[in-house]
């Protein structure tokens, strides 16, 4: 075997990974370790290349310990997490060959070889814009390709889910349900495509950067607080996300916007609500994402049909959902005529193919 040889190679891979926002949102977790949610969601995973994490995976004998590097900095990797998807991704390892640079991996070769992992967002990191879901995604997808593991996207979202619970969903494109499964080892707590990226491609995504700083609360411990101290989270579980799940599959099959509107809408409220209900509080929107809600509000009702739908994540940063181009046009002027640039803000508006990001020093 090539690990023994004491050779100098470095075998690496590189993937890209996009983010997805969800708008039926999954909020609290019924096991800790495995990651297995309380109710299903549903997610739209942005355009490739937009909001993404690329991550580079490398493996050689030289190296003595798994690292990863983060933005630029060495973070741990010692995290349950992290080690959960190494560990499940190394036990499916499969035999690599290359005659032509003389390396040869065993499956065995993998359990003891280490492997190095550099990554980057293109996007603000733990702000509520999803990058736990598009970097353990990416992290889960490069490694499986580096060790050659030969399961499919449902088994891999499987792992992805066990790195953070919203990663199982951006294995796929398009619109993607996350099934929370019965079974107690999570087998079948696993991510579905619903409709393909082509399935409603008049849609249009703005993100409006609120601010772009390191939430205080972390989606980890945030919804463990709610979990333990919210009453109304039971309900929302229970009685009313079940029905919102069938409404919003229906509204996207059809591509009927006002419905596909009122529910993601409806649904980042309360989620929003659940984390007001929670003890301590938690606070993830701030005054600037109260404002760009009313002014979506306004103009909806103005018009007399939805134009635009909201969702926010766990963090001040809005996701505006536009019908089609024309209407995403008319939002950013109304934000840009709300939130007017300054010349010293950090305030960037930018387009790149259908997607436009704003951000606003608010
Ligand atoms: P967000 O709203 O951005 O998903 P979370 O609190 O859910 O915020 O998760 C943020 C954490 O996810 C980061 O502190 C980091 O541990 C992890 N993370 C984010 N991006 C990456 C990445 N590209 N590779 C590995 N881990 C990442
Ligand atoms: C509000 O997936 O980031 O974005 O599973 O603990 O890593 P962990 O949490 P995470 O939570 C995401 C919460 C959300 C809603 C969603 O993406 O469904
Ligand atoms: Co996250």
């Amino acid at each position: 075997m090539a690990a023994e040889s004491g050779e100098k190679w470095v075998l690496a891979v590189t993937a890209q990974t996009p983010t997805n926002i969800a708008v039926i949102k999954y909020w609290g977790k019924r096991d800790e370790d495995l990651i297995l949610p309380i109710n299903d969601s549903i997610s739209v995973t942005l355009d490739p290349g937009h909001l993404c994490t690329t991550t580079s995976v490398a493996v050689s004998p030289a190296f003595t310990h798994d690292r990863i590097w983060l933005n630029g900095k060495e973070v741990s990797l010692s995290g349950g997490r992290y080690q959960n998807c190494l560990r499940e991704l190394r036990s499916r390892a499969t035999d690599y060959e290359d005659e032509k640079k003389g390396i040869k991996i065993t499956k065995k070769d993998w359990e003891k070889l280490r492997v190095h992992i550099v990554s980057y967002n293109n996007f603000p990191t733990a702000a509520g814009l999803a990058s736990s879901a598009a970097g353990l995604a990416c992290l889960v997808f490069s490694l499986a390709k580096l060790m050659n593991v030969k399961e499919d996207h449902s088994k891999l979202s499987a792992i992805a889910r066990q790195g953070s619970g919203s990663a199982c969903r951006s294995l796929y494109g398009g619109f993607v349900k996350w099934i929370m499964g019965k079974e107690e080892n999570g087998s079948d707590s696993i991510a579905v495509q619903l409709a393909d990226e082509k399935h409603w491609d008049d849609l249009v995504i703005i993100i409006a950067v609120v601010s772009s700083r390191q939430k205080e609360t972390s989606s980890t411990s945030g919804m463990r607080d709610t979990v333990e101290t919210s009453a109304l989270i039971k309900h929302r579980a229970k009685e009313v996300v079940p029905k919102r799940i069938v409404e919003m599959e229906e509204a996207i099959a059809k591509r009927d916007f006002p419905a596909f509107s009122r529910l993601a809408c409806a649904d980042s409220n309360q989620f929003h609500a659940v984390c007001l209900d929670t003890l301590p509080p938690i606070f993830y929107m701030n005054d600037t994402s109260h404002r760009i809600i009313s002014c979506v509000e306004k103009w909806n009702r103005h018009e007399g049909s939805p134009q635009v739908a909201y969702t926010f994540d766990a963090g001040p940063n809005a996701v505006l959902i536009s019908q089609n181009r024309k209407a995403a046009t008319l939002l950013l002027q109304r934000l840009l005529f709300h939130f007017p640039p300054q010349s010293d803000a950090d305030l960037d508006s930018y387009v790149i193919g259908d997607k436009t990001i704003l951000k606003d020093a608010g």
